[in-house]
């Protein structure tokens, strides 16, 4: 009735090898606290066979009773079995050792090669280079009309992330014009981890690059090379960077999202609830070509001086 799976976990044969080790260690160690109790009670009876009943009285050994030197024999075995339990057997001994080390400096290897694969997936660089030039040239050779053509990756989920009041402000003198902690943990959350695209000068709001997350930004300006980013020059070559980033967002800030909105397959917008005096506004979200699929409100408390809604869009 009940067949053997075929799917049991295989145990790691280093764990099984501790596993057996310690296994070992506790029936040793029984086994010489096993041997101490018959040491006691052997001695005992010695004794009262010898000096209380009298057993072989004659019977000495360099003038010694044959039960003293019995037990002196006994103590000898039992202090052997105790070094050979705690001394000898105590440390698993230089082979073991060293071959727990080399499996671990070849795990260790391996596992550095994984991520320098990953690393290479995701930043291949003669690769990029000559996309790049490519990109050059075929923006050179093709007319306007196919320049522009988004690239587009199955299953990827290009996202637009955005705050924006309920006149579609979006900042002013390049800052936001609010201050929403749950907001900010909120775009933590979902950028964390992924690729963010962003022009270049909500790229400048930022103190500092934000931490885990690829940064790319895009500019005119091909003398733009600011420390920690990739710096690309529209938004075909920003998603082609991001081309293995099965979530890739594009954080603003206005100009950007106007671009954005043709590549865009996701849009979570943060509609904060006011109307506020800005100099970038988010594009219109079309309700013929956006479908709204989650909201979720949250009202003004002390920390939040704005109510707003968490809106889901998913283009149609
Ligand atoms: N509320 C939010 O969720 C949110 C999010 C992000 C930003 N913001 C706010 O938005 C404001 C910034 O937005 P913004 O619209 O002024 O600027 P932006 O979109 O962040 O950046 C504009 C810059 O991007 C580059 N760019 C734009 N189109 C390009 C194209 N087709 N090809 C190549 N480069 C291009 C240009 O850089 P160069 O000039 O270097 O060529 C341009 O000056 C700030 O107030 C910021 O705080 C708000």
């Amino acid at each position: 009735m009940f067949s053997k799976r075929k799917d049991t976990p295989q145990i790691d044969p280093v764990q099984r090898e501790l596993y057996e080790h310690a296994r070992k260690r506790v029936v040793q160690k029984k086994r010489l606290f096993q041997h101490f109790i018959v040491f006691l009670v052997g001695v005992l009876f010695l004794l009262i066979f010898d000096f209380l009943i009298g057993f072989g009285k004659e019977i000495t050994f360099f003038g010694l009773n044959w039960s003293v030197v019995a037990v002196i024999c006994w103590a000898f075995l039992f202090v052997l079995h105790f070094c050979n339990v705690w001394l000898f057997h105590k440390f698993m001994g230089t082979d073991w050792t060293s071959r727990q080390m080399e499996r671990l400096i070849a795990k260790q290897k391996a596992e550095i090669e994984l991520i320098q694969k990953d690393v290479d997936k995701m930043y291949p660089k003669d690769e990029l280079l000559k996309k790049k030039e490519d990109f050059i040239i075929q923006g050179q050779s093709k007319t306007t009309q196919e320049v522009v053509t988004p690239v587009k990756k199955q299953k990827q989920n290009i996202t637009m992330i955005a705050a924006a009041g309920e006149n579609d402000a979006l900042g002013k003198d390049n800052d936001l014009v609010w201050h929403l902690p749950n907001d900010f943990k909120r775009f933590k959350q979902l950028t964390t981890g992924h690729h963010i695209i962003m022009g270049r000068k909500t790229f400048e709001s930022f103190p500092k690059p934000l931490p885990n997350r690829v940064h790319v930004v895009i500019t005119r300006n091909p003398e733009y090379k600011p420390e920690g980013v990739i710096v690309v020059h529209s938004m075909d070559e920003a998603l082609e960077i991001a081309k293995d980033d099965p979530q890739p967002f594009i954080i603003g800030g206005g100009e950007i999202y106007k671009i954005g909105l043709e590549y865009a397959d996701s849009i979570e917008l943060t509609r904060v609830h006011g109307r506020f005096e800005a100099d970038a506004f988010f594009p219109e979200i079309d309700p013929g070509l956006w479908i709204l699929e989650n909201k979720e409100l949250h009202s003004a408390d002390d920390r939040h001086e704005y109510g707003f809604t968490y809106l889901t869009y998913r283009k149609k």
